[in-house]
Formats: structure tokens, sequence, C-alpha cells
């Protein structure tokens, strides 16, 4: 018997030959079915990607992802109180109306930049070890001058001291251009379920003293415990008129 097969269309139909009848059999029907199966599924992954898309940060936590990548094949920073920098560009993503860098993208890179900070320093595992966390409990930013399209720029990131409960992080955004303090951060690193002497010290196998403040840092923390208290006030003041 001669077996042939004559042509495929797109419209899915096989046209096979016996000796000389033409016949069209159960097979076409297997082979459509495949089509629409793998098309329905291309639009499955689509519809799904773009639900992912519209409901998560997804492009964050892939970066964070690369992020720790990126840190554990580098070096470990064996000193704590270092200074450690991460390259930057500003992409369309990070454009405002103002066609610079937006106010809130400073934040996220500095998210970034802190991320894998800790990550080479040994500060993430060892709060990961010690079974402590670390939350952003307040954050001031000083825009000096805008980031343009496409300029390059660094983040350095250091630990510029701490306290019974948090560490006290600086984060500049340096120029490449010509060496600007575009923006400068200080950020409020709260350790929960543990402290930031015990994770020093078990990072460095000994005690490390805390340098002094800087003159903003104290100015800052000084406004933190103001704030604080002024909103404590405000909630004592409510709880009585209730
Ligand atoms: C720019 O920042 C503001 C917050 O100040 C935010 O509401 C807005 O979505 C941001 N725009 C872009 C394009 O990131």
């Amino acid at each position: 018997m001669n077996l042939l097969i004559l042509h495929t269309t797109t419209t899915c139909h096989f046209t096979l030959q016996f000796e000389t009848k033409y016949v069209r059999i159960g097979l076409s029907q297997n082979t459509c079915s495949y089509l629409d199966c793998s098309r329905e599924m291309l639009l499955l992954v689509l519809g799904a990607l773009l639900l992912l898309f519209c409901t998560l940060d997804v492009w964050y936590f892939l970066r964070g992802a690369y992020v720790f990548a990126q840190a554990w094949f580098q070096p470990r920073v064996r000193d704590m109180l270092a200074e450690q920098s991460i390259d930057g560009t500003v992409l369309p993503h990070d454009l405002d109306y103002m066609g610079h860098m937006n106010n809130s993208r400073y934040l996220r890179e500095c998210d970034f930049a802190r991320f894998h900070h800790y990550m080479r320093n040994g500060l993430f595992m060892a709060s990961w070890k010690l079974g402590a966390r670390l939350v952003v409990g307040a954050s001031t930013i000083r825009y000096r001058r805008s980031l343009a399209f496409r300029e390059a720029f660094e983040i350095r990131t250091k630990i510029v001291g701490w306290d019974e409960k948090a560490f006290y992080i600086e984060q500049r955004f340096v120029s490449k251009k010509d060496g600007f303090v575009s923006a400068v951060m200080l950020c409020r690193q709260n350790v929960v379920h543990c402290s930031p002497e015990s994770i020093l010290e078990f990072v460095c196998k000994r005690k490390i003293d805390c340098p002094d403040f800087p003159e903003d840092l104290k100015h800052w923390i000084s406004f933190i415990s103001a704030s604080s208290q002024a909103l404590r006030a405000e909630s004592g003041l409510e709880e009585k008129n209730k």
C-alpha cells in the first residue's frame, strides 16, 4: 500500500492518498485540536502575564533577584563601615512628566542598593540566620540636582551609625558626569526581633564601636523622635475624646 501525505494546509487538513483514492481521515481532527490547544495555551500564558504585570510590580521582584545574584558572585566586603557603590542609569521607566528621574524612583533605587550592600557585607545573611527582620522605619531624601534621561550615576551606600533599635544608612546619588551629589538620603533601617549590635557581632565575631553620629544625622534623629512624640500625643488626645 502506498501512503503519501500530499499536503498540509493551515486549515489543518491532511489529504492522504491510498493508491489512487483520496481519503480524508480522522488524523486531521487531532492535528486541528493540537494547534487550537497550543494557541489557547499561548493566550492563557499571555493573559496570566498580563494579570501578573497589572497586579504585581514584577520588575521590582526580578530586579531584586538579579541584585541578590549579582552580589552573591562578588567578593565579600569585610568592613561593615565601608562605603559601597553600585552603578545606575536613568531609563525611560524612571522618567516623569518633566523628563527627568521621578522623585519616587530614587527611593526604589536606594532599596536595591541597600539589598546589595547588605548582601556583600554579610548583614543580610546574618539577620536571616538570627531571625531578625530589617524594615525601613524612616527615610528622608534631599534632591539637589535632577538626573536626566540616560544619565549615568552611582549610588554610594554606607552605614553611618546605629542605636539599640536601628541602623542609620546614608545613600548618595553621584552623577558620573562630574561627581556632583544629585541626591542624598538618610534611612532608618529598623531591626525587628534582634538588635543591630548582635547582628554586627555575629558577622564580625567581635564588638564594633559605633562611629560618632554626624551633625545631620543627630538632627534627623531628633526630628524622628519629635514627630513620634507629637503623633503619640495626638492619639492620646483622641483616646481621651472618645
Ligand atoms: C512620580 O512620583 C509620584 C510621587 O511623587 C508618583 O505618584 C508618580 O506615579 C511617579 N511617576 C512615575 C512616572 O514614576
